[in-house]
C-alpha cells in the first residue's frame, strides 16, 4: 500500500542514516566558499571598467550581484552553525587567497574568463556538487538547501563562461595562451587542496607568481572597437525625451538609447562599491543588485535596437562619459552623492521614470512601455538604496548629500573636455531619427552640446 512519504520527502530513512559532514567540516568549507564568493564579486567590480568587451560588462555585471548574494546565504547559515561564529572578513586560507591573487592578475580578457570560467568557478561549482552528496539530507538541510540554490546559479555562469570561453579562443594562438593560463591558476588552485581545502597537496612546485606586485584598480571605463562613437559626448536623447513638443514617437526612441548608454552606471557604481571602506555584507547586496540593475537597463536598450535591427554598437554614441567623470574626478562617497542625487530627480512625476512609462504608452511601443515600466521600479527601489546605504555612509543629512551631488555632478562635467579631442563632437541626432523613424526630427539643432541636462536641469 502506498505511504505518505516520510522525513517531509527529504530523502528515505537509510539516506538519512548516512554519515555525513560534521558541523565543523561543513563550516570549513562554508568559510572558503564565502571567502571565494567575496573576491569574486570584487573581482567582477576590478574588471567591469577596463574589460571592453560589452557582453562581458553584462555577465560580470550579473555575476558580481550572484557571488554578493551567494556570500550572504553562506554567511547567514555559517552564523546559524553554533558560536562564536569565524571571522568572514580575512582570508580562510593564505594559499587559497593567493590562487585568488593571481586570478586577480590577468592580463586581458582572454586570461580573465579562462582563470574564472575555465578554472575557479567550474572547480566551485564541483565542489559545491561534492558537498551536497556528502552533506546528510536531514540533519544538514538547512545547508543543502543553500548548496542547491548555489548550484542551480553556478551552473548558469559556469555555463556563460563555457561560450565566452569558447568565443575568444578561435584560434590556436589564443587556445595556447589559454591553457598556459589555465594550467598556471590551477596549480595554484591544487596547492590550496582545492576549492574545499581537503584535496591532496601536489608534490610540483607553484610557477612564479603573476600577483607579486601589488594590485592596482584601473577604473577608466573602456569600450571595445564596435563602439565606433564611444568618444562623442554629444547626447541628444537626454535633452529630446524631456522637450516639449517632440512627438512620442521620437521621444521614445530617445529614451531607449538613454537606456543603451547605461552601461556608465554599472562602470561607476562598481568603483564606488569596490573602493567603500569596511561595509556590512548588506551593503554589497544592494549595491550590486543596483549595479546588476543598471546593467539590465542598459541590456534593455540593445534588446530594444537588436529587434529594430539597429546596430547600436555603431550608429549611437555609446560614451562613457559618466563613468569618466565619477571615477577619476570625484571620491567615491561623491560619486554616490551624484548618483542618488540624480536617482531621487527620477521620482518626480513631471518629468521622471513615470513620465519616461507614460511616453512610451503614448507611443503605443508595448516593449518600450514594459522596459519603462521595470526601469521605474528598479530606480524606485535604487533611491531606497541610495538612502540606505548613501547617505547614512556620508554623515550627513539627505538634503546636504543632495546638495553635494549637485555641485559634484556640475562640476565634474569640465573632465570631459581632455577626451573630446578623441573623438569628433558631432550631433548624429537628427540622422538617427530619420533613419529609424523615416522622418525628420522635431528637435531644435542648435541644443546639442557636450553638457549633459540630465546632471543640470531641474533637481
Ligand atoms: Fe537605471
Ligand atoms: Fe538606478
Amino acid at each position: 500500500m502506498p505511504q505518505i512519504p516520510p522525513l517531509a520527502g527529504l530523502c528515505t530513512y537509510e539516506e538519512a542514516a548516512r554519515i555525513g559532514l560534521d558541523v565543523d567540516s561543513t563550516v570549513a568549507r562554508l568559510v572558503r566558499y564565502a571567502w571565494i564568493a567575496k573576491r569574486l564579486m570584487e573581482t567582477a567590480l576590478y574588471w567591469l571598467n577596463p574589460t571592453p568587451e560589452w557582453e562581458v560588462k553584462e555577465a560580470l555585471s550579473l555575476h558580481a550581484y550572484l557571488d554578493a548574494e551567494h556570500a550572504a546565504l553562506i554567511r547567514a547559515r555559517v552564523a546559524e552553525m553554533r558560536n562564536p561564529p569565524p571571522r568572514l572578513d580575512v582570508p580562510p586560507d593564505a594559499a587559497l587567497d593567493a590562487c585568488l591573487d593571481e586570478i586577480l592578475a590577468a592580463e586581458d580578457t582572454l586570461e580573465k574568463i579562462a582563470g574564472v570560467y575555465g578554472v575557479l568557478r567550474p572547480a566551485l561549482l564541483a565542489a559545491l556538487r561534492e558537498h551536497y552528496a556528502a552533506a546528510n539530507p536531514l540533519v544538514d538541510h538547512p545547508t543543502r538547501r543553500v548548496l542547491r540554490l548555489l548550484i542551480l546559479e553556478q551552473e548558469d555562469i559556469v555555463a556563460w563562461g563555457e561560450a565566452a570561453l569558447a568565443a575568444l579562443t578561435d584560434t590556436p594562438e589564443a587556445q595556447a595562451r589559454a591553457g598556459a593560463w589555465i594550467a598556471h591558476v590551477q596549480a595554484y588552485l591544487a596547492a590550496a587542496g582545492g576549492v574545499s581545502g581537503v584535496e591532496p597537496l601536489p608534490e610540483a612546485a607553484l610557477p612564479p607568481s603573476r600577483a607579486r606586485r601589488p594590485f592596482q584598480p584601473d577604473f577608466f571605463p573602456r569600450r571595445d572597437e564596435r563602439f565606433t562613437g564611444q568618444w562623442n559626448f554629444v547626447f541628444p536623447p537626454h535633452e529630446v525625451a524631456r522637450t516639449d513638443g517632440i512627438p512620442a514617437d521620437e521621444k521614445t526612441l530617445a529614451l531607449m538609447c538613454k537606456r543603451t548608454l547605461e552601461m556608465d552606471v554599472p562602470e561607476a557604481m562598481a568603483r564606488i562599491i569596490a573602493e567603500a571602506e569596511r561595509q556590512p555584507w548588506q551593503y554589497y547586496v544592494d549595491m550590486c543588485r543596483q549595479l546588476w540593475d543598471e546593467a539590465r537597463h542598459a541590456m534593455m536598450g540593445a534588446v530594444y535596437f537588436e529587434r529594430l535591427g539597429v546596430d547600436w554598437r555603431r550608429e549611437i554614441p555609446l560614451h562613457p562619459g559618466f563613468a569618466i567623470r565619477l571615477n577619476t574626478a570625484l571620491s567615491p562617497l561623491e560619486a554616490h552623492a551624484v548618483l542618488y542625487t540624480i536617482e531621487q530627480s527620477l521620482m518626480r512625476a513631471t518629468d521622471g521614470k513615470k513620465y519616461e512609462w507614460r511616453i512610451a504608452g503614448e507611443a503605443a511601443d508595448p516593449l518600450a512601455r514594459l522596459f519603462q515600466d521595470y526601469d521605474w521600479a528598479d530606480e524606485v527601489l535604487h533611491v531606497h538604496t541610495g538612502r540606505k546605504w548613501g547617505v547614512a555612509a556620508a554623515g550627513i543629512s539627505r538634503e546636504q548629500f543632495i546638495a553635494l551631488g549637485q555641485k559634484c555632478a556640475v562640476e565634474s562635467e569640465q573632465v570631459l573636455a581632455q577626451y573630446a579631442d578623441r573623438g569628433e563632437q558631432v550631433n548624429w541626432w537628427p540622422a538617427f531619427v530619420r533613419r529609424v523613424l523615416g522622418k525628420e526630427s522635431a528637435m531644435p539643432t542648435d541644443t546639442a552640446s557636450t553638457t549633459d541636462p540630465v546632471y543640470r536641469k531641474g533637481y
